[in-house]
């Protein structure tokens, strides 16, 4: 259960949030909680959660060890503030800065090389849904953003189904939506992999989870988890939705 928590929150703001988290979820060790906060907030918030059972990542990464790329953040300084996770692929990095699938596909064959685990999201546009698209649309990310990443390395890979209709706008997909796509994405998984890595593979869903959808979401057999942004940001909610009950 990842927490995306985009552009919000001062390091004041992230402490006093994951504080409450670590509080409310001491007991939570079979379900993996995952937050990722703004860069700026990274180190601060893995220094509060270090030997607690939630998890850090980051949002996004360059794909070099370091350089001459003004205002980027390589993978190696992730792990040097304590992260273990990054989220690659979002559909606001593809949509406002113009992110194409080679690119994630780089950034996330850097992440597996630096020993990072990531949470690769994909999914279609409203038009593409309503043309009949989206199974094709989300196998084709899939395929071009896995390219040349090994059976291996997958165990480190979360795939995140985020329809972008559904991002920000309280319109989730449905469960049956949500297990449809993500059993075309295990199918995908399954013709590059094998079986064995395609069930081995958590598979998210992402888009306006909040706790009174998620339960009916993780009920189905194909969602293993989710990625929310908006109710990640307040203790309360993302507490329910990591205690989701089925
Ligand atoms: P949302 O965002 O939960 O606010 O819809 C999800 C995401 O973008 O990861």
């Amino acid at each position: 259960m990842a927490g995306n928590w985009k552009m919000y929150k001062s390091v004041g703001e992230s402490l006093a949030l994951v504080q409450a988290l670590k509080e409310a979820l001491g007991d939570v060790s079979h379900r993996e909680t995952v937050v990722c906060p703004p860069f700026t907030a990274l180190h601060a918030v893995a220094e509060a959660l270090r030997g607690s059972n939630i998890e850090v990542g980051a949002q996004n990464l360059y794909p070099a060890e370091e350089g001459a790329y003004t205002g980027e953040v390589s993978p190696k300084m992730l792990l040097d503030v304590g992260c273990q996770y990054v989220i690659l692929g979002h559909s606001e990095r593809r949509q406002y800065f113009q992110e194409s699938d080679a690119f994630v596909n780089e950034k996330v064959k850097a992440a597996l090389d630096y020993g990072l685990k990531l949470i690769l999201c994909v999914g279609e546009t409203l038009e593409q849904r309503e043309q009949g698209r989206q199974r094709s649309v989300v196998s084709a990310q899939v395929g071009r953003d896995l390219e040349d990443v090994s059976a291996d390395a997958m165990k480190r890979v979360a795939i995140a189904y985020e329809p972008i209709w559904a991002i920000g706008t309280g319109r989730t997909a449905t469960p049956q939506q949500a297990n449809e796509m993500h059993r075309a994405i295990r199918d995908v998984l399954s013709g590059l992999y094998g079986g064995e890595v395609a069930q081995g593979t958590s598979i998210l869903y992402g888009g306006s989870v909040k706790p009174l959808n998620v339960d009916d979401l993780m009920a189905e057999p194909d969602v293993d988890g989710t990625l929310v942004g908006g109710a990640s940001l307040e203790a309360e909610s993302f507490i329910r939705i990591v205690r989701f009950q089925t």
